[in-house]
């Protein structure tokens, strides 16, 4: 089933880009978007922390939203070089990633840590990004939806809606490779990600369920079609205002 929302379209910048790149990579955006008489899509830049202030001038009113790329799962305290989601909240971000294989793999940040962080988004009044995903390793043992779905109920705080909370499915092989899932991949496992937060959230059928993983302008239109795809979670092309704008647009409204 489809969600009633549009379609979100997210780019995550990671580790990338100088102020004048997030400026200049903004304002690109912005005019794309001012040169539409619809827009079918919702927008969101996830860039690096020191660059939310930034994209925040220069997104201005045109609707783009932001995000941040991960928090703590604390309000606030000695905690050296991390960031509250309350201070992410403070900068002007709507979302934050959470859980991404990156952070799962670098930090060893399991199921629980990323529902601790996913839950302190909530009550910075913020909506999680919750990442999950398999690696190449299990999807080859053939245990990609057993994995996933242990994700999705290990990293979704209880209590959750589909207007608090967002799940995004990210197979690690696909990330950053130029390999992203197959259309029927993807659908296999959104629907049992769709099945599982049916269970797990009042209104579960609702939760938008992004797709990330070597999104490029050329796949976009074949993956945001299938069914229970409501949106993208694009890393390299996001940093390509072309490219990430294409994507945006190949989304069906
Ligand atoms: P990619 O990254 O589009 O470069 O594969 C996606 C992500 O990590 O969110």
């Amino acid at each position: 089933m489809k969600t009633p929302t549009r379609p979100l379209i997210a780019g995550n910048w990671k580790m990338n880009g100088s102020r004048a790149f997030a400026k200049d990579m903004a304002e690109a955006l912005v005019n794309r978007l001012s040169e539409r008489e619809e827009v079918g899509f919702e927008m969101l830049l996830c860039p690096p922390a020191p660059l939310i202030d930034v994209v925040r001038e220069s997104v201005g009113a045109s609707g783009i939203v932001i995000g941040g790329q991960d928090c703590h799962a604390a309000k606030q305290g000695a905690h050296t070089g991390d960031i509250a989601a309350v201070m992410l909240a403070d900068a002007g971000c709507n979302y934050v990633i959470v859980g991404h294989s990156e952070r799962r793999g670098d930090y060893g940040e399991v199921d629980a840590v990323v529902r601790d962080k996913a839950a302190a988004v909530q009550m910075a009044g913020l909506i999680p990004l919750v990442c999950v995903g398999e690696t190449v390793e299990q999807r080859e043992a053939g245990e990609a939806v057993e994995i996933v779905t242990k994700q999705v109920e290990g990293s979704i705080p209880n209590g959750s809606s589909a207007s608090t909370v967002i799940v995004a499915y990210e197979p690690v092989w696909a990330i950053g490779t130029g390999r992203s899932a197959t259309v029927k991949d993807i659908a296999e496992i959104h629907n049992s990600i769709r099945t599982v937060l049916s269970k797990i959230v009042v209104d579960g059928e609702s939760v938008r369920i992004l797709y990330g993983g070597s999104v490029k302008p050329d796949n976009a239109a074949a993956i945001l079609s299938v069914d229970n795809v409501n949106g993208a979670l694009v890393g390299g092309a996001s940093l390509n205002a072309h490219e990430f704008f294409s994507i945006a647009e190949a989304a069906p409204s």
